[in-house]
């Protein structure tokens, strides 16, 4: 019907430049706005199915984020496309249940649309959700449809806009121009000032006609040089020297064997403000070994792989993660934090078991560009949080024995010490 209306003006077009006439020009702009209405309803017919149920959506929602957030963001390209008007852009609705079924059935059946995607995407393979109905998958579409039209402001900023991590720095730097900026007006008004009294005070020194007391306030006697030379000043400012002196001795005294803040450079310009900041990243994803052994594990090349074999391919800092692929070399990051051998920590003791967040040891670490050491990881810091925090008893039956004893002798809620967090034994070999 499309291609019939199109046709009709094309040719009333065509008649028009030969004959001018005022009903042929309404008549080609009425079939204009027919075609325009026939491909209307055409591309939004698929999006008039999607539910607007907010428990739908809400449903939705946690099936995004639990199985596509690692690789889609609705309004932004991460490894897979964005998904906003992925119900217009897509052949059907039906396509988009069998994409996420089994993407690569999809593709292999030699689907125009899905092998286009799938070569744009760089073969990266998606993961296929065969136990995903035909509900579920609206219901993400719900999701994404309302994210598409308002878009959640708290998220919204932060995934949205792949420049946002550089932002904040915009705003300092735009801070930083701005006072160097006063600072200079403020100088160049000194200056002026004082060409101003000099030349005052010459004119006013040829005049005759002044009497003394009007000369004592054109010639102070207190002048800037005298200042300089006076013993308080000298005294002043060699006190001040001595104090900062003293203060960054002392500063780096404290800091003999506490490596706080400290913050090597890695060999690869890694960002956890990027990557567990802006894109929410789950520390587990890469930290693999936090919840269930000793050691947090920093992750292989591989691990990169599964995203940076499509995004950025040509960042020469990805680059770097090819290189060691191919030259089968670790990558070879710098230890931040570190315990000397004596001591021993458990990650899944205290994430797992005792239910603490990274932050509360590491700080931050997902605003971050380069890690530093947040906390100051001596024994005193380990003895100290023994004795201030309760234990996470809660659904753990291993506790409940313990925890009875413990209610019957006391009153406070059982602590790590009571449970022989003080123990030498405990955290040394
Ligand atoms: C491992 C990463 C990954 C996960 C997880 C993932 N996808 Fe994808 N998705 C991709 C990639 C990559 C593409 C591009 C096509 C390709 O390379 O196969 C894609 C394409 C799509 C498309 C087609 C987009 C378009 O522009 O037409 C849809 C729809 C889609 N994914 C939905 C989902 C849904 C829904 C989920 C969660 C249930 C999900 N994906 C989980 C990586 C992923
Ligand atoms: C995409 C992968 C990835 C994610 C997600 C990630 N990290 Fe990392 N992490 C790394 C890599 C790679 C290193 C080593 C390079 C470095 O220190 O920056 C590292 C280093 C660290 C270190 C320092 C290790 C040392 O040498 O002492 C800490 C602590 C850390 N991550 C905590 C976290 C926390 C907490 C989160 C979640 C908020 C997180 N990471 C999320 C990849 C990741
Ligand atoms: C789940 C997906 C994912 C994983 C896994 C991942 N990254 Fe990324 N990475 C991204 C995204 C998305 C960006 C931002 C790309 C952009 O700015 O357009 C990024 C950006 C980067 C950048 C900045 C590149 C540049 O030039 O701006 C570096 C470097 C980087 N990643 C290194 C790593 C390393 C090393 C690992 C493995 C420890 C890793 N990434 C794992 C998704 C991932
Ligand atoms: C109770 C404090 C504490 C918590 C909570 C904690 N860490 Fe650590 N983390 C440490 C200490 C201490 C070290 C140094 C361990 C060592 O040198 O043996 C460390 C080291 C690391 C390292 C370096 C590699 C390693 O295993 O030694 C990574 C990566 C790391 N932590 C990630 C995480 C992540 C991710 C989380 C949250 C899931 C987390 N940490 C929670 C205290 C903590
Ligand atoms: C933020 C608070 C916190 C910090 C800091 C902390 N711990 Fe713990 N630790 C806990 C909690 C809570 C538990 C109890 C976990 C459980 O229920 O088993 C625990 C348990 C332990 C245990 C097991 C104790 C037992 O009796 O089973 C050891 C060993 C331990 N921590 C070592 C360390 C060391 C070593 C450090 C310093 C490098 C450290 N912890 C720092 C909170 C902390
Ligand atoms: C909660 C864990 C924990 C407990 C309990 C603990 N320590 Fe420590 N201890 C540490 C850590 C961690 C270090 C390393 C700190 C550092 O490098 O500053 C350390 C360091 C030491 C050192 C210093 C070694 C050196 O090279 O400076 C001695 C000695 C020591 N501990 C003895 C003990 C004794 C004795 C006990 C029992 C009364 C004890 N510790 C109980 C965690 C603990």
């Amino acid at each position: 019907g499309t291609a019939l209306l199109l046709y009709l003006f094309l040719k009333l077009h065509i008649n028009m430049t030969q004959k001018r006439s005022l009903t042929r020009v309404f008549l080609s702009f009425t079939l204009l706005g027919l075609i325009y209405f026939s491909i209307l309803p055409a591309a939004f017919a698929q999006e008039g199915d999607i539910p607007t149920d907010p428990a739908i959506i809400s449903a939705g929602k946690s099936l995004f984020d639990g199985n596509c957030k690692t690789c889609h963001r609705v309004n932004a390209k991460l490894v897979g496309p964005a998904l906003q008007d992925v119900y217009n852009r897509a052949p059907s609705i039906d396509w988009i249940v069998s994409f996420v079924n089994n993407s690569s059935k999809v593709i292999g059946s030699g689907d125009e649309y899905a092998v286009a995607l799938y070569e744009e995407y760089n073969k990266t393979q998606m993961t296929a959700f065969p136990s995903f109905d035909r509900d579920q998958v609206m219901s993400i579409l719900a999701y994404v449809k309302q994210e598409t039209d308002n878009p959640t402001v708290a998220a919204g900023p932060a995934v949205d806009d792949p420049k946002t991590p550089g932002e904040t720095g915009v705003a300092s730097t735009y801070i930083n121009a701005i006072m160097v900026g006063l600072i200079i007006v403020l100088v160049l008004i000194l200056v002026v000032l004082i060409l101003i009294t000099t030349i005052l005070q010459k004119y006013l020194n040829q005049r005759n006609d002044l009497d003394e007391d009007d000369k004592a306030i054109v010639n102070p006697t207190v002048s800037l040089d005298g200042l300089v030379k006076s013993k308080p000043f000298i005294f002043i400012v060699i006190f001040l020297f001595a104090a900062i002196a003293f203060k960054v001795v002392i500063n780096n005294l404290y800091a003999v064997g506490v490596q706080i803040g400290y913050a090597p450079k890695q060999p690869i310009a890694f960002s956890h403000k990027i990557h567990a900041g802006q894109y929410e990243i789950d520390c587990n994803y890469c930290h693999t070994g936090v919840r269930k052994s000793k050691s947090a594990n920093i992750p292989s090349p591989n691990i990169c792989m599964n995203c940076h074999s499509a995004v950025k391919t040509e960042s020469p800092e990805i680059q770097k993660i090819y290189a060691a692929i191919e030259n089968d070399r670790p990558i070879e990051w710098v230890r931040v934090h570190n315990l000397p051998d004596l001591a021993y920590f458990n990650h899944s003791q205290h994430v797992e078991v005792g239910g603490i967040e990274c932050q509360t040891c590491h700080g931050p670490i997902e605003e971050m560009d380069v890690v530093r050491q947040h906390s100051l990881l001596t024994m005193g810091w380990c003895i100290d949080c023994h004795r201030k925090t309760d234990v996470n008893t809660k659904g753990n039956e291993y506790y409940d024995k313990l925890v009875e004893l413990h209610d019957e002798g006391s009153k406070e809620a059982l602590k790590v010490e009571d449970i022989g967090g003080l123990e030498c034994s405990k955290c040394h070999y």
